[in-house]
């Protein structure tokens, strides 16, 4: 017989505990976000479909996890569980501290607060929201320094998250060194579309900061996701499975942030990680302060369990090829229906691009979120702008539009089938057909930072 072949992709995990999701009519939808000020950020979960807000910490977990967590130590010091997290961290990354932290922010919070001071300034391909407001929180600035191509959502590109290595050197031999604490690179790169970094890039900006002396960090959550990117897209990496991929992109690193709700296939959890030993005592003192016993940060036992057996889980070849190819799947039904999505599709999420879907809204009366909107109204379906509401207040109190507008539909992981997908694809195609109807919107109050979480809008009259 020939080998059997299809192209239908199936799940590679049976459902063994199922939690209902709740219909509401499109009435009620209209209703339940004007109630919260429509902003998605503010509606009640349970009034949600599909809910692709996030791919942090929404994820299943796997009976291997939850095992895992059964037998979990709570010591609050030297705790079983915390050893196995700082072992699989090592395994994983080669980095010797290991610092456990709540959350990604709170690595990021103990790193920058340690290390920048204002005046300072942190280039990375892009910083994500709460990494820039770290950064900006103390005083630095926050550079994005991603290659062209990345900022040009339909040029195709294989590693459209690389930073630009011309600016880069450019940018380290112009400036006060004394002013550059760190570099990061953040894989893969979120706001800019979920795109991966390549290994030589990596390399590239590694050798960069041994040249000019400055550390160089990892910002991770995506590790696992940016190392199938390496394997099917850079030469000489398809025969190496996904852990020798990310060992590789470490070994350049001298440290990392990561939050462990993404690739850490955990509901909650992150760490800080890194080599140098007198930051570290710093880094821990700090944590101390602000998180927790640094056996522990800010993590129960358990989660420590969960995200040890999770950084593996994400590593899984059988899983990252799922994993990746049903988000694919989604943007290419997408492209096929006349949707501008970022191109090529990323790793966690599908990015719409509205500033192309809704050219009569103009980026001050913010495009994408009238389209996050709207997706819920027409199928219950929730999501995030990544654009003018997320990133267009400056530290000067002034707006000013994104670089793009786009509608991020972020995957949880392990928890909604391939019917779901076709589900939502006919959601968004259907308000693509109805887009003339969108109106712009408008701020009736915000917060200075990260304004897009709390903030009330109302649309803008015809
Ligand atoms: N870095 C990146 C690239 C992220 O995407 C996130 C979170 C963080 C850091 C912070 O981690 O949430 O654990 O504190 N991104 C989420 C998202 C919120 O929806 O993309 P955290």
């Amino acid at each position: 017989m020939e080998p059997f072949h299809t192209d239908v992709i199936i799940e590679p995990f049976r459902i063994r505990s199922v939690e209902p999701i709740r219909s509401t009519t499109q009435a009620e939808r209209e209703k339940l976000l004007q109630a919260a000020h429509y902003n998605p950020f503010l509606l009640k979960a349970d009034d949600v479909l599909i809910d692709l807000l996030t791919d942090s910490g929404t994820g299943a977990m796997s009976s291997g996890q939850w095992a895992a967590m059964i037998a979990s130590d709570e010591s609050y010091a030297g705790s079983k569980s915390y050893y196995k997290l700082e072992t699989a961290v090592r395994d994983i990354t080669g980095l010797t501290h290991v610092i456990p932290t709540h959350q990604g922010r709170a690595a990021e919070n103990i790193l920058f607060s340690t290390i920048a001071k204002p005046g300072d300034i942190i280039p990375s391909n892009s910083h994500f929201d709460t990494t820039r407001a770290h950064v900006e929180n103390n005083g630095a600035e926050a550079l994005d320094l991603v290659i062209r191509e990345g900022r040009e959502p339909q040029t195709i590109h294989p590693f459209k998250g690389n930073m630009d290595i011309p600016a880069l050197r450019n940018f380290l031999e112009t400036t006060d060194l004394s002013r550059v604490p760190v570099i990061m690179l953040t894989i893969t790169n979120n706001s800019g579309g979920g795109q991966p970094v390549s290994m030589k890039n990596i390399r590239d900006v590694s050798a960069l900061a041994r040249e000019f002396g400055i550390p160089f960090f990892l910002d991770a959550c995506r590790f696992a996701e940016n190392s199938w990117f390496i394997k099917i897209r850079e030469e000489g990496y398809e025969d190496k499975s996904p852990i020798e991929i990310a060992r590789e992109m470490f070994s350049y690193a001298d440290g990392c942030t990561m939050s462990a709700k993404k690739d850490g296939m955990s509901n909650i959890g992150g760490f800080l990680a890194l080599n140098d030993d007198t930051l570290a005592a710093r880094c821990r003192s700090m944590t101390i302060l602000t998180e927790g016993f640094p056996t522990y940060g800010g993590m129960a036992g358990y989660d420590m369990e969960a995200v040890a057996a999770g950084l593996y889980e994400a590593l899984d070849e059988g899983y990252l090829r799922y994993r990746i190819r049903s988000t694919t799947y989604l943007g290419d039904k997408l492209t096929r229906a006349g949707i501008s999505i970022i191109q090529p599709v990323g790793g966690h999420a599908v990015y719409i691009d509205a500033r192309d879907m809704l050219p009569h809204i103009e980026p001050l009366h913010y495009p994408a979120w009238s389209l996050a909107n709207a997706l819920y109204v027409a199928g219950g379906i929730r999501s995030v702008e990544i654009g003018s509401v997320m990133f267009g207040l400056q530290p000067d109190g002034s707006e000013k539009p994104a670089s793009m507008e786009l509608v991020r539909l972020a995957i949880p992981r392990r928890v909604y089938t391939q019917s779901h997908v076709d589900f939502l694809a006919e959601a968004v195609i259907h308000v693509f057909h109805h887009r003339h109807a969108l109106r712009g919107y408008k701020i009736t109050s915000q917060d200075r930072v990260l304004r897009h979480f709390t903030a009330h809008l109302e649309p803008l009259c015809e």
